[in-house]
């Protein structure tokens, strides 16, 4: 595919058989009353956005619902990971029973992935379900959070460990929208699809590097063959397997380190930094072992620093520390931390019949001593 392909439509499959498509384009939000006519037809519309993201595309997005002011009705919450909370679903459902939005509604869940998962969560529990449209205005959001059906909150014992499996009726990612969005939160949505590029697509690894420039600045265009490509590959993965018993697992690349890295940072270190950090360490990992190329380890390093992402932790980790929280993840099985180990760019190794490894703390030990910036 080149760097202009002006629109991409690629199809996800469900467990439950229904599938839902994902509109990717630069300047595609016009199509929006189409498809929702089409595809979500709905007696009201409750559009769901932060306030930072309601201030600058909301107006727009309303006007393009069918049937006008009357027939939608907007709910804003504060920006930021802290309102992915129940405190802010338990707000939004009232608002939406106030709004009388019915069994007949539709939520449009307009921003990151904290509005996503949000959003998705409401329209989830919603009168036992009400269908959702996913607009995500954030690197993070198109080329991840977005495609899946994941949806939830956090809660204080833990991130995501409150929600529901309901996938979208259809995704529609304008890259204009991310115009507007701060340099860094790029960066932090290309940590994801840097990785979709070391598990499964060396040429789309390189293709990012090659447009790292014109990525963070924005440029629409390269955005979309960016999601494009990324959306490809996720929905690939979770099209086989949407609950993660299989395949779905290679997404966790960079992952089991990097959840226990942010976790460890209480959460100073973002998510995408963190898996930036974990990618290293998990291909020295797997270099230790003998299961990674010798040199993949150090070719992640230079391109997620080209990416504008750390690659190392401000100071050394505590191994202990980081240990313990791996064993306590929700991804661990029986206590013990799993991992995704890729052969070289482009190629995760199976191991048996699945696709994560048991590994010897002794070793994940070895690789977190001389952690930190030198
Ligand atoms: N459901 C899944 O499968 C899945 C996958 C990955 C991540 N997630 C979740 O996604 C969340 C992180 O997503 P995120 O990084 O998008 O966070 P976010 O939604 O908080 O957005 C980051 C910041 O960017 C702002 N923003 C978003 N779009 C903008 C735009 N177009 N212009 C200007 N500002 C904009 C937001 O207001 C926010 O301040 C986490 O909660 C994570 O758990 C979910
Ligand atoms: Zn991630």
């Amino acid at each position: 595919m080149n760097g202009r392909a002006a629109r991409t439509e690629v199809s996800v499959r469900t467990s439950t058989g229904v599938g839902y498509p994902v509109l990717v384009g630069a300047g595609i939000l016009d199509e929006l009353p189409a498809l929702l006519t089409r595809l979500c037809p709905a007696h009201r519309y409750a559009l769901i956005a932060d306030e930072r993201v309601f201030a600058l595309h909301g107006e727009r997005v309303l006007s393009l619902v069918p049937g006008g002011t009357k027939s939608v009705s907007a709910h804003t919450f504060p920006s930021g990971e802290e309102h992915k909370s129940r405190a802010e679903w338990s707000r939004l459902t009232d608002g939406l029973l106030e709004r009388g939005v019915g069994r007949d509604g539709c939520v449009l869940a307009l921003g990151g992935g904290v509005t996503g998962d949000l959003a998705g969560f409401v329209a989830a529990s919603y009168m036992r379900g009400i269908p959702v449209v996913q607009i995500p205005t954030s690197i993070v959001a198109m080329v991840d959070s977005s495609v899946g059906g994941k949806t939830g909150v956090d809660v204080p014992a833990g991130k995501n460990l409150v929600g529901a499996f309901h996938p979208p009726r259809f995704v529609l990612a304008d890259t204009e929208l991310a115009s507007t969005l701060p340099r860094e939160e790029r960066a932090q949505g290309l940590a994801e699809a840097v990785k979709h590029g070391a598990i499964l697509d060396s040429e789309y690894f390189a293709g990012i590097r090659a447009r790292v420039g014109r990525l963070l600045d924005g440029d629409p265009a390269d955005t979309a063959w960016m999601v494009a490509r990324s959306v490809e590959i996720k929905a690939g993965v979770v099209s086989e397997d949407e609950k993660e018993a299989g395949l779905r697992e290679v997404l966790n690349f960079g992952h089991t380190l990097g959840h226990a890295i942010e976790a460890a940072s209480d959460f100073r270190i973002r998510h995408g930094s963190a898996v930036a950090i974990g990618m290293v360490l998990e291909a020295r990992l797997g270099e230790a072992l003998g299961v990674t190329r010798s040199g993949v380890g150090e070719e992640l390093e230079v391109a997620l620093g080209v990416v504008e992402l750390p690659t190392r932790t401000p100071g050394p980790l505590d191994a202990d520390r980081i240990l313990e929280l791996m064993a306590v993840d929700k991804k661990a099985r029986a206590g013990e931390a799993r991992f995704v180990l890729i052969e070289r760019i482009g190629s995760v190794m199976r191991k048996g019949d699945g696709w994560s490894h048991h590994v010897d703390r002794q070793a994940v030990r070895e690789v977190l001593q001389g952690t930190g910036a030198r």
